[in-house]
């Protein structure tokens, strides 16, 4: 069994898979799936407003080894352990990298260090062999971190399209939601009082429509903070349409000028904020019209999860098999794997997936 640990943000969330050593076998992790465990921290968060990164690692400290107990109930079978290492909060990334280590040294098994926008990507794989993305695959990979358009033309080869310039989408949601009074997190919130209001009683400008390798969100933001003032709490649902509306219309706009250019034989929307099902409705239908294959990640698994990073993780199995199923850990050995690796993986607060070196090698 492969175990995989996600702690980059405020979700301790583990999972349990049957691991498979072919190649390309991380297509079919959602049949080895065993099962999974989440502790959300919105009820700690909630009243900040936001996520607090020195609370969000404390408890991760405590959720981890909990969950852990939960999970697994026979540590004889883990065979390999996934852990996500970057991008994300440091603290927390290194509460869970931590832990990690611990496990893998103690029973002697390979680490394997995940990329957790690699995960927001492989978790499109998630679901049946028909729904699945075929490549090239147009990504947009909308999270409250990122958004970021770009082709992956093979699962080692992601090449960028456009990046948010200022906020990501998913913080023109949470911020938004503070301005219109709304619960952390804003996305949700947000979302379900624009489903009460009608579209078209406000205007809100879309940005950056002649660039076609930028996003920008904090326009958008400004615009909403002038509405609010001057607007009766009565139509804040109206306001929140018309808000969420400009925030899919000018991811659309990129995503089409795009589909035009690359020629994507399908495009895949993942990432927290493709759990809205405004932009999964508007994204599907104006990209189909275009003939391309629409794809979304399951909804449970859009948001930060661990089934993600172990699509990952089974990839790069896939790609070494040898070299997993046969691991051997040899103490007090400069040499060996098992102390090599192992000491050597660090967390990468930021970390890239645009760079040369394709994060997939063990380093
Ligand atoms: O992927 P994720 O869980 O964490 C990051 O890697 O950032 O994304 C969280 C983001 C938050 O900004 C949240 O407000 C947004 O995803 N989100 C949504 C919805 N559900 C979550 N945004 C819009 N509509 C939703 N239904
Ligand atoms: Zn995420």
């Amino acid at each position: 069994m492969l175990l995989s640990i996600e702690t980059s943000c405020d979700e301790t969330a583990l999972c349990l898979s049957k691991i498979d050593y072919s190649a390309n076998s991380y297509k079919k992790t959602l049949e080895n799936i065993n099962e999974e465990v989440i502790a959300s921290q919105i009820k700690l968060h909630k009243i900040y407003g936001g996520v607090v990164p020195e609370l969000a690692a404390r408890e991760h400290t405590k959720n981890l080894p909990l969950l852990f107990e939960q999970l697994v109930k026979d540590k004889s079978k883990l065979k390999a352990i996934a852990v996500t290492t970057g991008p994300g909060l440091k603290g927390c990334l290194l509460i869970g990298l931590s832990f990690a280590k611990a496990v893998a040294q103690s029973l002697k098994i390979p680490l394997i260090p995940v990329n957790h926008l690699e995960g927001h990507f492989f978790s499109g794989f998630l679901q049946t062999k028909e729904e699945q993305p075929e490549y090239p695959i147009l990504t947009l990979l909308v999270s409250g971190g990122h958004t970021m358009l770009f082709v992956a033309k093979s699962p080692q080869d992601f090449e960028l399209i456009a990046k948010t310039r200022d906020d990501a989408a998913g913080e023109a949601f949470d911020k938004g939601a503070t301005l219109l009074g709304l619960p952390y997190p804003g996305g949700p919130s947000l979302s379900k009082r624009a489903e009460l209001g009608q579209l078209g009683k406000f205007e809100f400008p879309v940005s950056m429509q002649k660039d076609d390798s930028s996003f920008s969100f904090s326009g958008l933001k400004t615009a909403l903070s002038r509405k609010v003032e001057k607007t009766d709490k009565q139509d804040y649902n109206d306001l929140a349409a018309s808000y969420q509306e400009a925030i899919v219309k000018s991811l659309l706009i990129k995503c089409i000028a795009a589909i035009k250019k690359n020629k994507p034989k399908s495009f895949l929307l993942t990432g927290g904020v493709a759990a809205n099902q405004r932009l999964r409705d508007v994204l599907k239908e104006k990209i189909e019209e275009h003939g391309v294959k629409f794809v979304v990640t399951p909804r449970k698994w859009c948001t930060d999860n661990a089934a993600m990073i172990s699509v990952v993780a089974q990839y790069k199995i896939g790609l070494e098999p040898q070299r997993y199923e046969s691991f051997k850990y040899l103490d007090n050995s400069a040499n060996s794997i098992g102390v090599d690796v192992e000491n050597s993986i660090t967390v990468k607060p930021r970390w890239p997936i645009f760079n040369s070196a394709f994060n997939l090698a063990l380093d």
